[in-house]
């Protein structure tokens, strides 16, 4: 079986993006890969968040994962620090990493112009603990959104500058996705990519309540409409469709398309409908995770047996990677 490994931060509530962009694949592989699912807790203090929230945070991203239907007995399901074979890995990879090309990461550049502030180094390398948590159990298939792309090429460069040095110790990872509808779901008002932290009212959580999502859907950007037949759809339009292609039945999905192309949509009724049918789809991860968050004792279970199984692998790559560098001196 191939190896699979994925992470998520614990930095909020999961949304929609989070959902189909990542959670819903690692659910689909869950059958038929070797997989390693973590919360990228360690990644979540760049921003220093309240000690008081961490812990919170990281059970409820377990809980919303396991209640989109991962199953903690077929994955390794852990938290990132419960594994310092990680943090030791993101060191040696610390010495190939150049501070170049860490710099000009897009994702870097955009943190340094919205928190100047802040700009430690884990943030400068970020990509480089995100490559020891792929590399640690030398995955080669990351199931992740189109916003993490370019972190994985830097883990293929790692990889390899770590190969060429020292031995082929590492297997380079590539992106996996089954569906490339998924890999940016966008933010309701038609701004960027939805988000944890940005316009949270253009945002779906799995632990909103319908009322609050009728309300979110209902404010999504629309026009006055098609003025012509079969008319390029405007971003923001195109992404309510693509939502509603992804949570209503096909054939109303197909309906309201009809209608759009026809030029006889109307965004009232097509809003209703969607939120709707989104409700429904988010209403029983929603009950779901708020069950099992409910029972931390089940949830702290199902986090050390995950950390078991991740550092019975970890452990291997580990002697592999100090063998390799010569830090095998007894
Ligand atoms: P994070 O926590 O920001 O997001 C978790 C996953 O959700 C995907 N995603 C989206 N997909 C589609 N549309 C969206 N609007 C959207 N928003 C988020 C992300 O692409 C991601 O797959 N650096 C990572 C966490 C991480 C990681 C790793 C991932 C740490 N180490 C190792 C893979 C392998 C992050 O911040 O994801």
């Amino acid at each position: 079986k191939e190896t699979v490994v994925s992470g998520i931060r614990s930095t909020g509530y999961l949304h929609l993006g989070n959902y189909f962009g990542a959670i819903h694949n690692y659910v689909k592989m869950q059958e038929d890969y070797n997989c390693y699912f973590f919360v990228a807790d360690y990644h979540s203090l760049t921003t220093h968040p309240d000690p008081k929230d961490l812990k919170a945070n990281v059970f409820r991203v377990a809980a919303e994962n396991i209640a989109s239907g991962l199953n903690p007995d077929k994955v390794a399901l852990y938290a990132q620090s419960d594994i310092p074979e990680i943090p030791e890995l993101y060191l040696m990879l610390n010495m190939l990493a150049y501070k170049g090309e860490l710099e000009k990461v897009p994702t870097f550049k955009d943190k340094v112009r919205l928190s100047p502030d802040n700009v430690n180094a884990g943030l400068l390398t970020y990509p480089v603990l995100m490559t020891a948590d792929i590399l640690i159990h030398n995955a080669s298939k990351v199931p992740v959104g189109k916003d993490q792309e370019q972190h994985l090429e830097m883990a293929r460069n790692f990889a390899q500058r770590f190969n060429s040095r020292y031995g082929e110790v590492f297997t380079e990872p590539h992106v996996f996705r089954f569906d490339e509808n998924t890999v940016k779901i966008m933010s309701l008002d038609g701004n960027g990519k939805m988000s944890k932290s940005e316009n949270i009212n253009a945002t779906i959580f799995l632990s909103d309540e319908d009322e609050v999502i009728r309300k979110k859907i209902m404010k999504a950007k629309t026009d006055s409409g098609p003025t012509e037949p079969n008319m390029e759809m405007p971003d923001y339009i195109k992404n309510l469709f693509q939502l509603m292609q992804l949570v209503s039945e096909q054939d109303v999905h197909q309906t309201f398309l009809d209608n759009y192309n026809n030029c006889n949509v109307r965004y009232g009724d097509f809003k209703k409908q969607l939120a709707e049918d989104m409700s429904n789809f988010v209403k029983p991860i929603r009950e779901h995770a708020a069950e099992l968050q409910k029972d931390e004792d089940a949830l702290r279970k199902i986090l050390k047996e995950g950390a078991e199984k991740a550092r019975e692998s970890a452990s291997k790559t580990i002697a592999a990677a100090r063998k390799a560098i010569g830090i095998n001196y007894y």
